[in-house]
């Protein structure tokens, strides 16, 4: 899931590894480094860990001024040292990110022609297949060139050469590829972060670009060979973001960080002085479109859930919003003069990538809500929103999923000012309240304690079901997502008034039902529910507020309360509750929580 590579003045090995640890946060299973030495090709690969890697190679160092590295998220061949990368064929080693469509009929063609694999990767493919060329009398990067157009699937791909102790070939078609550049060294690798230590100089290639790098710089072609000029820009992620302090886990330092970076957030959106929203740069012009249609993956799916509500509600305006594998092939009907909005931690989701350049196709306007703004999906949209979350470095989203809310949040004050489906004392309100989160989340963050407590007993259910109505469904459904994904508990989250349909046959004494209820207008309602389950002896857990504690009448095994605050951001305070529900019960279970087993941060495969 990371690609790193140096022609370096000094040994790179230690580098390599070093910069894959930047990648870490991306998920892996394997890793691997190999370098050139004289001339000749020598690699180190482990299961497991970069701590493993590092032992491999503190017992049989590589030396060597060039080299690539890898961390693999499986997805051809199970996670072992075998098909962890670089994967060799004569005398080319490659590392690979991504998919490889065609892998079956290339590697059927190079079977014929004598070549044996030794993994099941669709990589080594690939590897053989430029080996195959070379053979066949084509210089390194002629072979390069043309075993990249053979290729079918999405990569990001980077090759070294026997023999050629100044010479990277990199290869992007999907993936992220950024080439770094130093003082008579150069790199590359998956994102800017992984270059931080040692440059801010980068070069991100395009979509179907290659480069020949080599020491003095690197030399770009588009996907017909002909040379392109892409510019190099000062990277502002400094090499600090990887530090986590104090904090046990990344994941609790950006679940404590976050009404600094909420503050951030809605100083883009929001002109704070005057309590009203600021000019921003929009290509979507909210008060002309008759429909919105949004799509993402995992938790920026629920952000844009909840989205749809405000959006609908304040702005009475219609929302589509799809899961993006769903989304880029129903093959929707589309108006022209709408827009569509794509939110992205990374940018780089393959499926939401996919589901812009559909609308793009359809003529829509494209907005999009990333935390990384050199990314692909940001680069190819109209309009960036910029959610200014900062680096996140665990691979469960806390810090975006919240600043996500807080732009779209924002950007429903824009769109109801625009449409004007709100008096501008409304307006002002709603800008108002935007402008507590900070405070109201500094405030919310005091239950920590009271929910270690809770985890203790959690870290034992087999399943919990999280209920919630109105914009603390999503809520409910992102709760379950979080836990599941870090401490293994299996979870679902369900709108409240959908228990009688299904759900409530699991209820018994041994399942945690948590309920999310700020006070508000379906308040009552929730009780009723929360009746329901009380009723067949389900254990219930409450958040709610002062006021929704006062007015409960059923018996609960927990309440959790929080500050009373306005219902229009009550999303953005309950989400935390929620995160270090989630991250304490992990805790306590010993999982490994900023790199939970078989998730990948940013997943650029299909
Ligand atoms: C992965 C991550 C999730 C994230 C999802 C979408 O599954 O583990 O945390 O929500 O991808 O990622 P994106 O970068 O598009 O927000």
């Amino acid at each position: 899931c990371g690609i790193v590579g140096i022609i370096g003045k000094r040994p790179v090995a230690p580098l390599l590894v070093d910069a894959l640890k930047r990648l870490e946060y991306r998920g892996y299973d394997s890793a691997g480094v190999a370098t050139l030495e004289e001339g000749r090709l020598d690699r180190r690969r482990a299961e497991g860990k970069l701590a493993n890697l590092e032992a491999k190679l503190n017992e049989e160092p590589l030396a060597g001024h060039i080299g690539i590295g890898h961390t693999r998220w499986a997805t051809h061949g199970v996670p072992n040292e075998t098909n962890a990368h670089p994967h060799f064929s004569a005398k080319i080693a490659i590392v690979h990110n991504g998919i490889i469509e065609n892998f079956a009929e290339l590697r059927d063609e190079l079977k014929g022609a004598g070549y044996a694999f030794a993994s099941q990767t669709d990589t080594e493919v690939v590897a053989h297949l430029v080996s195959s060329l070379v053979a066949a009398g084509r210089t390194p990067t002629e072979a390069a060139h043309e075993a990249i157009g053979r290729l079918r699937g999405a990569f990001a791909i980077a090759m070294l050469f026997e023999d050629e102790d100044d010479l990277l070939i990199a290869a992007r078609n999907g993936p992220p590829l950024a080439i770094g550049h130093g003082e008579g060294e150069m790199y590359i690798g998956s994102d800017a972060i992984a270059l931080s230590p040692f440059t801010d100089s980068i070069t991100y290639l395009e979509d179907g670009d290659w480069a020949v790098i080599r020491s003095s710089g690197a030399e770009i072609f588009d996907g017909n060979g002909q040379t392109v000029a892409r510019q190099a820009q000062k990277s502002t992620t400094g090499a600090v973001v990887v530090d986590r302090g104090n904090y046990r886990h990344f994941m609790q330092k950006e679940i404590i960080e976050q009404p600094e970076v909420v503050a951030h957030t809605l100083a883009y959106y929001l002109d704070l002085a005057n309590g009203a929203p600021k000019q921003i740069d929009s290509a979507i012009d909210f008060a002309s479109i008759s429909r919105l249609s949004i799509s993402a993956c995992g938790t920026a799916y629920y952000a844009g859930l909840i989205g749809k509500y405000w959006f609908e509600r304040y702005a009475r305006l219609p929302v589509d919003i799809d899961i993006a594998s769903e989304f880029r092939y129903r093959e929707m009907p589309l108006d022209k003069g709408d827009a569509a909005l794509f939110i992205s931690q990374s940018g780089e989701t393959a499926d939401t990538l996919a589901s812009l350049r559909y609308c793009k196709g359809e003529g829509l306007t494209i907005g999009a809500v990333v935390n990384v703004r050199e990314s692909t999906i940001a680069r190819e949209a109209d309009t960036i929103f910029p959610i200014l979350a900062g680096p996140e470095i665990g691979v469960a989203s806390t810090k975006a999923f919240t600043c996500q809310l807080a732009s779209l949040a924002s950007l429903t004050v824009h769109a109801a000012k625009a449409r004007a489906t709100l008096s501008d004392e409304a307006i002002a309100e709603m800008v108002h309240d935007l402008m507590e989160l900070p405070r109201l989340m500094t405030e919310a963050l005091k239950v920590e304690q009271e929910i270690v407590g809770l985890s203790r007993d959690l870290a034992h259910a087999s399943d919990v079901l999280y209920l919630g109505r109105d914009t603390a469904f999503p809520l409910a459904m992102e709760g379950a997502l979080k836990l599941k994904e870090i401490s293994y508990i299996h979870a679902e989250g369900y709108a409240a008034g959908e228990l009688k349909h299904g759900p409530i046959a699991l209820i018994d004494e041994d399942l945690p039902v948590i309920v999310i209820a700020p006070f508000d207008a379906v308040y009552e309602k929730t009780v009723s529910n929360m009746q329901e389950v009380a009723a067949r002896g389900g254990k219930i857990i409450l958040i709610t507020d002062v006021r929704g504690a006062a007015a409960s009448s059923v018996d609960t095994l927990k309440t959790i309360v929080m500050p009373d605050v306005p219902n229009f951001i009550a999303p953005i305070i309950y989400a935390l509750p929620i995160q270090l529900l989630a991250y304490h019960t992990a805790v306590f279970m010993g999982t490994d929580v900023d790199q939970p087993r078989n998730l990948a941060k940013s997943v650029t495969v299909e």
